[in-house]
């Protein structure tokens, strides 16, 4: 990306940067090769660019490929046995970041402040899960951001050493889509059932 647009209506098929935020979609099928060390450090820096309130850098990033992965997965492992879960998802966990070459797990990691609230500094977590999907997906990598019952397991943070302010914001799993990217499937939805004018 070049420099910025003259302000103006550029449609999507004249404009890539526009092209590229409305077609952005997730990627849940992922395989080998995952992004290299150049390719991470460009996701990392753009999860870096996120709006942040006096830059107060509320997140962290806890990286893992390779043994990492599996490091990962026996932690999810471990956590899935306190939390008494059952035997399905005691076996399954191991494998679990193994559904993409790279898993980046999102720490929202609060700062003191007062004039930061802490829905900002979420909102600014979150942002960068989304700007890293992006840049990702600039690159080439597809990737999805998750949930599940580990984000939110306390088990699960004391094994990855979270602190007793820091949550976890996502999973983003990246990878190289295992599938060439369907056609959008979604038709265009009605934005009015989302927006009003004041
Ligand atoms: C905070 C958050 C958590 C999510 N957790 C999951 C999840 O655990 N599993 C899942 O399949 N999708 C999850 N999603 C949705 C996917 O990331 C994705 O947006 C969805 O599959 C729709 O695909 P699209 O992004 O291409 O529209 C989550 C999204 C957000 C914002």
């Amino acid at each position: 990306m070049g420099e910025l647009n003259t302000p103006g209506i550029i449609p999507p098929e004249h404009n890539p940067e526009l092209a590229f935020l409305l077609n952005r979609r997730s990627c849940h099928k992922l395989m080998a090769p995952g992004p290299g060390a150049d390719a991470l450090e460009l996701i990392l820096r753009a999860a870096l660019r996120a709006p942040d309130f006096l830059r107060l850098r509320p997140f962290r990033f806890l990286v893992a490929r390779d043994g990492g992965l599996d490091r990962l997965g026996q932690a999810m492992q471990r956590a899935a046995i306190a939390a008494g879960k059952d035997e399905a998802t005691v076996a399954r966990a191991p494998d679990m970041p193994r559904r993409a070459p790279l898993l980046i797990t999102v720490v929202f990691s609060p700062k003191p402040s007062e004039t930061v609230p802490l829905f900002d500094q979420e909102l600014c977590a979150g942002s960068a899960v989304l700007m890293m999907q992006m840049a990702a997906r600039a690159q080439g990598f597809g990737a999805v951001w998750r949930s599940g019952w580990l984000m939110f397991d306390p088990g699960f943070h004391r094994e990855l050493g979270l602190a007793a302010q820091e949550r976890i914001a996502g999973f983003l799993y990246i990878g190289t889509p295992a599938h060439p990217e369907p056609a959008r499937s979604r038709p265009d939805e009605d934005l009015s059932a989302f927006t009003s004018w004041i």
